[in-house]
């Protein structure tokens, strides 16, 4: 008998996590319809979507915690249903909801956590690294609501893990907690750890992205770079300022196609290329002596373009 030669398929070491046609059903909620995306070592990938889009279901399929029903799901080159240890070992996961025993410890519940892998952080670099120096002794369940969540994250980095599941890690974080919490993943992928965020923050995956997949109703409705998601750097610019007493709208020198809209005190409108009207504009305003005050040239933002995805608006 000849021999079969199987095919040589040559294992893509950059990437971490590959997720093909992935389907699930919840009785007869279907949370995925075939989801597609990839996720490259050391990159930060957000998923974002409406509440109840299956960011969740997705990310705890990855995570090895739900079943999926259908297509192919690869973290690492293994698939997570099989629970290997070894995989786990490389992994470390903040569930959407607060997981620590609120009766131990911040140090009780990073140590107990600890123990659990092969090669674990100091407990007390942990506790620092999240911002609870000053609360190690403090049970969990007497921190503040925004505290609750920094032991979540302490004890998915604990495991010095290569990949990290963050499912809304910052939700309820004040401004400032939330900058230091952006600071600890940028740490994570600058020492080459592969970070999985999913947030309703748009600033938050604009600051960490590298990478954006859109999920609404179950299906990817679009993926790219922050920048570049939608087409957002080919969308409509809007250029806003306060209209100069005594001039009327019709006066202003613009284009054939431009429609100026008031809003209060201000004027706007939307322009795909808006380097000749503002020369136009500002020349204008100059040789009449005028200042065009509160002047902006907007560039719609991840969240606008976001919306406009999700059917929430234009970009
Ligand atoms: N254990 C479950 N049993 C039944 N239905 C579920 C279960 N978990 C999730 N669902 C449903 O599956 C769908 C996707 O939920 P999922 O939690 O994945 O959404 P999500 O994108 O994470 O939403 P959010 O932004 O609100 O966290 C929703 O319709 C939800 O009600
Ligand atoms: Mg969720």
């Amino acid at each position: 008998m000849r021999p079969v030669r199987c095919p040589v398929v040559a294992a893509d070491v950059d990437i971490a996590i590959t997720v093909r046609g992935l389907t699930k059903s919840y009785g007869k909620v279907e949370a995925l319809r075939g989801v597609d995306f990839e996720v490259r070592r050391g990159q930060v990938l957000a998923l974002l979507g409406p509440n109840g889009a299956g960011k969740t279901t997705a990310v705890e399929i990855l995570e090895g915690y739900r079943k999926r029903e259908g297509g192919e799901v690869s973290v690492f080159g293994v698939d997570p249903e099989r629970r290997l240890r070894s995989l786990r070992a490389r992994v470390g996961i903040v569930l959407q909801e607060c997981a620590v025993d609120p009766y131990l410890t911040v140090a009780e519940a990073v140590t107990q956590r600890a123990g659990l892998y092969p090669e674990p952080r100091p407990v007390d670099e942990v506790i620092d690294l999240v911002g609870l120096e000053a609360k190690a002794r403090a049970r969990v369940k007497l921190l503040s609501g925004g505290q609750q969540r920094r032991p979540d994250l302490g004890l998915a980095l604990v495991g010095n893990p290569e990949l990290i599941f963050l499912d809304e890690p910052t939700t309820g974080f004040d401004p400032s907690a939330r900058r230091e919490a952006w600071d600890v993943v940028r740490g994570l992928c600058a020492e080459g750890r592969t970070v999985v965020l999913t947030t309703h923050y748009m600033d938050e995956a604009q600051a960490l992205a590298d990478a954006v997949t859109v999920i609404a109703n179950g299906r990817v409705v679009a993926s790219g770079s922050p920048d570049t998601l939608g087409g957002r750097d080919h969308g409509m610019t809007t250029v806003r300022f306060v209209l100069p007493a005594g001039v009327s709208v019709g006066e202003l020198p613009l284009p054939e196609g431009v429609e100026p809209q008031r809003r209060g005190e201000f004027v706007e409108f939307r322009i795909a290329e808006p380097t000749e009207v503002l020369h136009a504009l500002t020349g204008w305003a100059v040789r009449r002596g005028e200042v065009l005050s509160g002047l902006a040239v907007v560039r719609p933002s991840l969240e606008d373009v976001y919306l406009a995805l999700t059917g929430g608006g234009q970009p």
